[in-house]
């Protein structure tokens, strides 16, 4: 019988699907802005949704809150605060709550993030992405080093003292120097956080159709481990595969994510996670994935909706939780998933005497050759072929 804890911490996702552009590299449910944003329509049909999930989640208070893109940072702070205010109303909010924002440096003003602020963003991701002019120029973003530094300077002055930035590297023709150039600058303006990601090259974008000349793999590694430790020298700790933060900086909102936790997603195509607490079933549900679409429905019907069988429960605990550079309890698996230990253990068996699992009789965490190698040995946990 699955043995879930009473308090499996809940998230709400907000996804505000319109950007300026769309990027090259970009695969994310992303529209440019064709006319007006329809800030209000879409507030209130986020807030419709809301109505209809609440019976899932009732009683659970939030530890974080999330506004993602596209290109957050479009919408005016009156219509943030709005949406924040009915999200109050609807659910109970523990007292140190996450409540961030993704900005693009090209979407900002002073105004605009004081009033964030004010409106009760108390966490920004500001995503730069470099801060070389050609390679801003490449990746088709809306903003040059200039506009980036100006933003991060204006959220400092804002009073966000908690911010992160998105930088990415293995960028078309980057040299080593050029991405430690990027990381040095980024990290000089003291953030509490950085997400820093490898480039990936994905279908449905741009690049992928016309593939620009990319460092080779073996450079890219080299960048990651140079990259690491410089990170270090600036006092952050890895903590997942692309995060890095100061002491008790994490991102508690996609902590929550990789630890396993309960989401809640409003907007379109945002996806849920949510166990019920008297059966203790995970289902996994999405929106109706274009804005237009979204906006218009007359009944905002969930899509997908899958109740996550035991062989998919292990591989998707496994696919979040390897990510964390220090793994997670033991105890965490069976709490999060009802399934016991004893029913894994030929495969995590396996996967030490493979070096690729630390042996240690309380902890999940993966070896420095399990990290290398982190698709393969997320791949011995995949349900048995044609899944359950
Ligand atoms: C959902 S995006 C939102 C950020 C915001 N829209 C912006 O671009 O300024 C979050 C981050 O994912 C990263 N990202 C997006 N596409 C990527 C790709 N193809 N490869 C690696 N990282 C990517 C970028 O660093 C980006 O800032
Ligand atoms: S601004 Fe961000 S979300 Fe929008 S297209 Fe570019 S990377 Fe994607």
């Amino acid at each position: 019988m699955p043995i879930f804890t009473a308090d499996l911490p809940l998230s709400l996702y907000i996804h505000l699907p319109w950007c300026v552009r769309k990027c090259p590299y970009c695969d994310f449910n992303s529209h440019e802005v064709k006319d007006n944003l329809p800030e209000t329509l879409y507030l209130e049909a986020l807030l419709q949704e809301l109505d209809d999930h609440l019976p899932l989640v009732a009683n659970r208070p939030l530890i974080s809150i999330f506004f993602g893109g596209g290109t957050p940072s479009l919408f005016s702070a009156q219509a943030i605060e709005q949406i924040l205010n009915g999200v109050k109303q609807r659910l109970l909010l523990t007292p140190r709550i996450e409540i961030t924002l993704e900005a693009n440096p090209g979407t900002i003003d002073q105004m605009r993030f004081q009033a964030y602020r004010q409106a009760g963003i108390n966490r920004l991701s500001l995503g730069v992405q470099s801060f070389q002019d050609n390679q801003l120029q490449t990746l088709g973003r809306i903003h040059d080093r200039t506009l980036a530094i100006k933003a991060i300077d204006i959220a400092k002055q804002a009073g966000f003292t908690n911010f992160n930035i998105d930088l990415m590297y293995g960028l078309p023709k980057q040299s080593l120097d050029q991405a430690l150039e990027d990381i040095h600058t980024a990290l000089s303006f003291q953030p509490t956080h950085l997400s820093w990601y490898q480039l990936t090259i994905e279908p449905n974008t741009l690049f992928y159709h016309q593939r620009p000349t990319l460092p080779s793999d073996d450079l890219c590694w080299e960048m990651q481990l140079a990259g690491q430790a410089v990170i270090q020298q600036y006092g952050l700790q890895q903590y997942e595969v692309s995060a890095y933060s100061l002491v008790e900086k994490q991102c508690v909102h996609n902590q929550n994510y990789w630890e396993f936790g309960d989401y809640l997603g409003i907007g379109a195509g945002a996806h849920s996670k949510i166990t019920d607490m008297k059966t203790n079933k995970v289902t996994r549900f999405s929106q109706i994935k274009h804005p237009h679409a979204y906006l218009h429905a007359t009944k905002r019907q969930i899509q997908n909706k899958k109740c996550v069988e035991k062989n998919d429960l292990i591989f998707e605990f496994m696919l979040n939780a390897l990510r964390l550079h220090h793994g997670v309890s033991y105890a965490l698996f069976t709490q999060r998933t009802g399934i016991a230990l004893k029913d894994i253990q030929p495969l995590l068996n396996t996967a030490k005497q493979r070096g690729l699992l630390l042996d240690h009789p309380t902890y999940l965490r993966s070896t420095a050759l399990g990290k290398r190698f982190l698709n393969n040995l997320m791949e011995m946990f995949l349900p048995p072929s044609g899944g359950s």
